[in-house]
């Protein structure tokens, strides 16, 4: 239900704490303040690439059978209840349930709010747009992907910012191959996104992903040469995740949940988000259904 008088997010009510069967391994931070991801490096066999593609292909199906419930009246925590079955239904940990004291098994963020937007009570209304972002633990490893999606009918600029902000990941992906440096994968997604005079979110980044759910490796998303010049190897994953706002900005604030960012000014925004491979002559996408 929650919206302002404006018609802006504000905090709902948050669900009792689901749980997770005890037969399903937790990942490490899990009743823990903080994770312990020091010294966690970026380079898999083709044996635990298998594993990430594992955990990735659940997590992918979790957000496709959650989008497929996204309609006017339907409630965040109803998208999280479906991701939290789907998950350990397939013998995965939901990697967000506990991770630094995050309380739920996705994230659906609505509108301006740009990332971690904890389920709640709040009723997706016509002409929002929703990002759920769900990671899976199966096996030791982290799958991780996010997908923004219309509520019954919405805007052209909203539908317009979705089809590009998802066209922006996909540039970003391409312009991954080994011996360049992960500064072109922001090169790529800034210079699409300034066409259209979208802002690119600066301070949420992509990140190494597999046995850990963030390893130290940081992607952004905008151009940042010449720093971030670690070269792209094969056997490396990590995910390209960027967030587009349609006016053009890029602060954001936090809300005293200490987990919501929300774009200062409340310009609509939109994440697409994969998990993906270097291979020996690109990259592959593991984060599909
Ligand atoms: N899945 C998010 C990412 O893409 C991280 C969510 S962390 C949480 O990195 F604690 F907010 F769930
Ligand atoms: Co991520
Ligand atoms: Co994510």
């Amino acid at each position: 239900m929650p919206r302002d008088t404006a018609g802006h997010l504000v905090p709902g009510r948050i669900s009792p704490h689901r749980e997770v069967p005890a037969f399903i391994p937790r990942p490490e931070y899990v009743g823990k303040a903080e994770p312990d991801e020091r010294g966690v490096g970026n380079l898999y066999s083709p044996e635990e690439v298998e594993r990430i593609r594992h955990a990735a292909r659940i997590a992918a199906q979790a957000v496709e059978v959650a989008a497929a419930a996204i309609a006017p009246g339907v409630t965040t925590d109803r998208l999280d209840a479906i991701v939290h079955e789907y998950l350990v239904a397939h013998g995965a940990y939901p990697s967000t349930l506990g991770y630094r004291g995050f309380p739920k098994s996705s994230c659906t963020s609505v509108n301006e709010i740009i990332c971690h937007g904890i389920p709640d009570d709040t009723a997706l209304l016509e002409g929002d747009v929703v990002k759920l972002d769900v990671t899976a633990y199966v096996d030791g490893m982290h799958g991780d992907l996010c997908a923004a999606y219309p509520v019954g009918d919405v805007s052209a600029q909203a539908a317009l910012l979705i089809e590009r902000t998802r066209e922006a990941m996909m540039r970003g992906i391409r312009a991954a191959a080994p011996g360049r440096e992960v500064n072109v994968i922001g090169r790529a997604i800034e210079s699409y996104a300034k066409r259209f005079d979208y802002g690119v979110v600066r301070d949420y980044t992509g990140h190494g992903v597999g046995r850990a759910f963030h390893t130290g490796l940081v992607i952004p998303h905008y151009d940042a040469a010449p720093a971030y010049d670690t070269a792209i190897e094969p056997g490396m994953v990590f995910t390209v995740e960027p967030m587009l706002t349609l006016d053009g900005s890029s602060s954001w604030d936090l809300w005293p949940d200490d987990w919501t960012v929300a774009t200062r000014s409340r310009a609509l925004t939109a994440q697409f988000e994969h998990t993906i491979l270097v291979t020996e002559t690109g990259t592959e996408i593991l984060t599909l259904p």
